[in-house]
């Protein structure tokens, strides 16, 4: 340890190896007691907790001292450390068999009393958050933000080995092409123009492979202004990096590594390689492009046997380019009406029309009212695609295919939870591949980039993007999923400016707008492009999972609420006048 003046050892690491040692502790009076005169303060620091001993009879002046110590003082004492009697060791500390009777003791610093105790496991959020810096006294804040600086120890070291550069890349930008919605900041010298936050350094690393810099990486601060959940915040961390003459087998395996020394630094052992699941694959099978494989419940297809059937209403959504998709509860016949009144409001709540259910009952017949618009060989063939028996219920949806895989995924999960069928002791590590290029936007009525448009086709799909098939067109982008939730993403890029240009056009970006959104990097990519591809793992997501919270916030030393507001500072705040002057811009008051 660093030895100073007003500390020269820790307080949770003395033991009877430091019997009769001359010691300089410093730090937080945790918890006070007063038994029959004689004070017991836990001292606290970083390290854990040291008891100190205060009796009148023994030392006068310094118990004086004590008595006007009060909880999270911050104290400085001096002394020896001397064995507790026996029969008070204290087996919940590593220094439960020793203690310090202080030969000095002065008081650097008074604390008000705390708004709240800080091992109260009650205390709402809001007002931790509002005192953080009280909050992060707790051990368990204490040891998320620990296990965050391993894994970033981890990662670097990791990646310095495998001959990366770190390389930091500017805050202050033009606009990111990640797709969501950008912070913006005023610029005062140029009148009327913005800078944006960086949604992610896209786009400077993959300059920086045009750079020739081979292998970046960089532990960034992304930005991005979109409706927050437990899982994001609008200033997050990645775990970004790009890669030079590589393909997706080489950023896999790079990454797989990674993931092994991150985990190793939380003291969990993965094994090499992880599945690598088609995103169809995934789609069909779990209904999600991050499946929780921990437990089962695939969904299946009845389409082809409806189709057959007379089940008007579904075959019509069928023909009109829609599918269906069933799920099979094991021993759900013994759902009430109301359990199934409930599932189903579940289904129309993620967007259904409607959830039909078969039950298949005891007594080995199947009850539903769409079974009347099946034949029996219609029905025997249903249950046998489900692989149903007697005492399961299946329940099925038909829709558009986005909808399907959206509904029957998250009902997959809520059974997933509420059956109490996820192992939580499982670390399921797999690959997401072969995403499409494009995906539909019904909001913007055009093909958006799924990734972002900087990510290549498959270049034997390229023939598509002439055509115009973009619904067909596949990348070359890969997800990695853990437990369930997306760690991370990436791709390889385009390193040619005219499949660049086919891109921008599909995506429906005239030439000018290209120029005027990414004309740097359009230029760029005409001076000698590596091929190069990267990935970016999202580093709070990473470690929440690693500390089993289900909230980012808890790794995060600072973070916004879900309302993006920072509860501790009340940033975002006012912009005086003046201010606003400076920067061309007119309050709301000012513009009414
Ligand atoms: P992507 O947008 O998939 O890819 O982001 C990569 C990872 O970052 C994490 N993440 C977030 N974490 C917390 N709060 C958020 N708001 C948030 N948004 C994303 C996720 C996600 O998997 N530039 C590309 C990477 C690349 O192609 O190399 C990118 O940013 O864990
Ligand atoms: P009925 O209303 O008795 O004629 O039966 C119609 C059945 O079809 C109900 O059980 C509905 O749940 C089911 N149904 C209708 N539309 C859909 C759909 N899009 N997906 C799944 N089931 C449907």
């Amino acid at each position: 340890m660093i030895t100073t003046k007003l500390k020269n050892h820790n307080c949770g690491e003395l033991t009877l190896n430091n019997l009769n040692e001359e010691v300089v502790l410093s730090g937080w009076a945790s918890t006070i007691r007063d038994l029959g005169g004689i004070l017991f303060v836990e001292l606290r620091d970083r390290t854990g907790f040291f008891q100190l001993v205060a009796n009148p009879q023994i030392n006068p002046q310094v118990h004086k001292i004590f008595e006007k110590v009060k909880s999270e003082y911050v104290i400085c004492v001096k002394g020896k450390v001397t064995r507790r009697p026996e029969e008070t060791y204290n087996e919940k500390y590593a220094t439960g068999q020793v203690e310090m009777y202080p030969e000095s003791v002065e008081i650097l610093s008074e604390s008000k009393t705390l708004p709240f105790v800080l091992d109260d496991d009650n205390v709402s959020e809001d007002v931790r958050l509002k005192y953080r810096y009280l909050d992060i006294r707790r051990e368990k804040m204490l040891k998320n933000l620990t296990l965050r600086h391993k894994i970033c120890q981890a990662a670097r070291n990791y990646l310095n080995g495998e001959e990366f550069l770190e390389v930091e890349t500017p805050i202050l930008i033009k606009t990111t092409p990640e797709g969501a919605r950008d912070y913006l900041v005023p610029s005062r010298v140029q009148e009327g123009k913005f800078f944006a936050l960086p949604q992610s350094p896209q786009i400077f690393k993959q300059l920086l492979m045009v750079g020739g810099i081979e292998r970046y990486y960089q532990i960034a601060k992304c930005f991005r202004d979109e409706d927050l959940r437990a899982d994001r915040q609008p200033e997050f961390t990645q775990i970004d990096l790009e890669m030079s003459f590589v393909e997706q087998q080489d950023v896999i395996k790079c990454v797989e590594g990674l993931i092994v020394e991150t985990f190793k630094a939380a003291g969990v052992e993965v094994k090499t390689p992880f599945i690598q699941m088609p995103w169809q694959e995934a789609m069909d099978r779990y209904g999600s492009d991050k499946p929780d494989t921990r437990f089962d419940l695939e969904l299946f297809d009845l389409g082809d046997i409806i189709l057959e059937s007379e089940f008007e209403i579904v075959k019509k959504t069928l023909q009109n380019g829609g599918i269906v998709r069933g799920i099979r509860i094991p021993g759900g016949a013994k759902f009430s009406r109301k359990d199934i009144d409930d599932i189903t409001k579940l289904a129309v709540s993620f967007g259904a029309k409607a959830l039909a259910n078969i039950i298949y009952q005891e007594d080995g017949t199947a009850k539903s009212p769409v079974l009347k618009f099946v034949t029996e060989a219609q029905a025997k063939q249903i249950q046998e695609r489900a692989q149903a028996v007697a005492g399961d219920i299946i329940f099925f949806v038909a829709d558009k295919p986005k909808l399907v895989y959206d509904i029957m995924g998250r009902l997959r999960l809520h059974f997933g939870k509420t059956l109490n069928l996820i192992d939580e002791n499982k670390h399921n590590l797999l690959w997401v591949v072969d995403f499409p290029m494009f995906e539909w936007s019904e909001e913007e009525g055009r093909f958006m980039a799924m990734h972002h448009p900087f990510t290549s086709p498959c270049l034997e799909d390229l023939a598509k993007l002439d055509s115009g098939d973009l619904g067909n067109v596949k990348s070359i982008a890969y997800d990695i999923v853990y437990n369930g939730t997306e760690l991370g993403g990436g791709s390889v890029r385009i390193h040619s400016s005219e499949v660049q240009q086919k891109i921008f056009k599909a995506l429906g970006l005239t030439e000018e707008e290209a120029i005027e959104k990414f004309g740097f990097m359009v230029n760029a990519l005409q001076y000698g492009t590596p091929p190069h591809a990267g990935l970016a793992i999202g580093l709070d997501r990473l470690v929440a999972l690693l500390c089993r919270t289900d909230s980012i916030r808890d790794v995060i030393a600072f973070p916004k609420n879900s309302g993006a507001k920072c509860l501790m500072s009340d940033a975002p705040g006012e912009a005086s006048l003046q201010q606003l002057r400076e920067l061309h811009l007119k309050s709301t008051a000012q513009r009414q």
